[in-house]
């Protein structure tokens, strides 16, 4: 069956979200540890099984592809898939787009915007060269700024995402909205969520987004935005900055009733809610005898077990992380 993919919940599910790699070049400590185990390569999916992956999608009714990571311009056939995924825009897909850190952008923005990308969301979480060389555990900060020059001269429009962290870019937030608004570029900032082991106890850098909210009304007048992107950002206009902010609260305020979303793991392993265990195997039904029938029944089965929300919560220090893998399994 080709019918789109409604869950029981009646959410329409047309945004897929396809990691390509769980290999990243950086090693942010709230998301991975530093001595980070990665997937076996023959576990990845081929090029082409994401490749027919996508189109089986795509008949099911997936109108956006957010290619993740890890870090997916890290993947050496990358720009390969996003020329074949590129081909669909306007026949079948309304946007092909990714989420990098921006490590080799400038290598690769020319590329992603020939073959059709508008938009890309990158992850940056501070402007400070030491504590970019801290927290992500490798001194990249210049080649990131080259990235974001190379994406605006290429056309890209631009989305920070920054991760609020107490102690650690608390101060520096209104300073990166300011610098992003002042570059062109919007900018949405994260609660960290609770995935993954890793070295730190992430409760002692959580920081309420509705805390830097108030804070952030102090100095600037923040106005709610109908802006939508079919993400789960709620987003703000600030007058003086004249930039767009947007502000993703798992923690504090649950968007999940309107969640439009799945995402897949490099191995083929379909999560039905970021902040769940459910999941359909989708490279046994790709490398089974009948794939075609396989996969439409497993797309079927994703429908019948995607959960209502997610619980995350970080209430007290020392407590084990809601899930154990990590944020770069399944790309966000
Ligand atoms: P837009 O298309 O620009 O709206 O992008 P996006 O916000 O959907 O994607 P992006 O990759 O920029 O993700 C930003 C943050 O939102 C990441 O930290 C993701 O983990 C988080 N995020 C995306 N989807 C979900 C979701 O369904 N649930 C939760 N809890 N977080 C999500
Ligand atoms: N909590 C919140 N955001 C995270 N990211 C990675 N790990 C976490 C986490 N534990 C963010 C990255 C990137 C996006 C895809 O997810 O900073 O912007
Ligand atoms: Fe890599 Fe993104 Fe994780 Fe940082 S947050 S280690 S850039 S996947």
């Amino acid at each position: 069956s080709a019918a789109p993919l409604v869950d029981q919940f009646q959410r329409r599910i047309t945004y897929l979200r396809l990691s390509v790699t769980d290999r990243c070049d950086l090693r942010c400590s709230y998301c991975m540890p530093e001595r980070m185990t990665f997937l076996p390569r023959k576990d990845v999916l081929s090029l082409e099984e994401l490749h027919e992956l996508s189109l089986g999608f795509i008949a099911r009714g997936i109108r956006k592809i957010r290619l993740t990571g890890g870090e997916p311009l890290v993947r050496r056939d990358m720009m390969e898939l996003v020329q074949a995924l590129g081909r669909k825009i306007g026949d079948g897909l309304d946007e092909l787009t990714l989420t990098t850190n921006a490590t080799r952008l400038a290598e690769f923005a020319d590329g992603l915007a020939a073959a059709g990308v508008k938009r890309v969301n990158v992850s940056l979480d501070t402007l400070d060269r030491e504590g970019f060389a801290a927290l992500a555990r490798r001194d990249s900060l210049p080649q990131v700024l080259e990235g974001l020059q190379a994406a605006r001269e290429a056309g890209l429009v631009v989305k920070l995402n920054t991760v609020a962290l107490k102690g650690i870019n608390e101060a520096e937030i209104p300073d990166i909205i300011a610098w992003a608004h002042g570059q062109g570029f919007e900018i949405t900032l994260i609660e960290v969520m609770p995935l993954g082991e890793v070295e730190e106890d992430r409760f002692d850098h959580y920081l309420p987004l509705l805390a830097v909210r108030e804070d952030l009304e102090k100095r600037w007048t923040l106005q709610p935005s109908e802006h939508r992107t079919g993400g789960p950002a709620r987003y703000f206009d600030i007058a003086e900055t004249g930039g767009r902010l947007g502000l993703i609260t798992p923690l504090t305020q649950n968007f999940c009733e309107g969640c439009n979303r799945i995402r897949v793991t490099a191995t083929g392993q379909l999560y039905a809610c970021l902040g769940g265990n459910e999941q359909v195997d989708l490279r046994a039904a790709l490398r089974s005898d009948a794939p075609d029938r396989a996969l439409q029944d497993a797309l079927d089965t994703a429908m019948r077990i995607k959960p209502e929300r997610h619980h995350f919560a970080i209430e007290e220090p020392g407590a084990a992380p809601a899930l154990s893998r990590h944020m770069s399994m399944t790309g966000g």
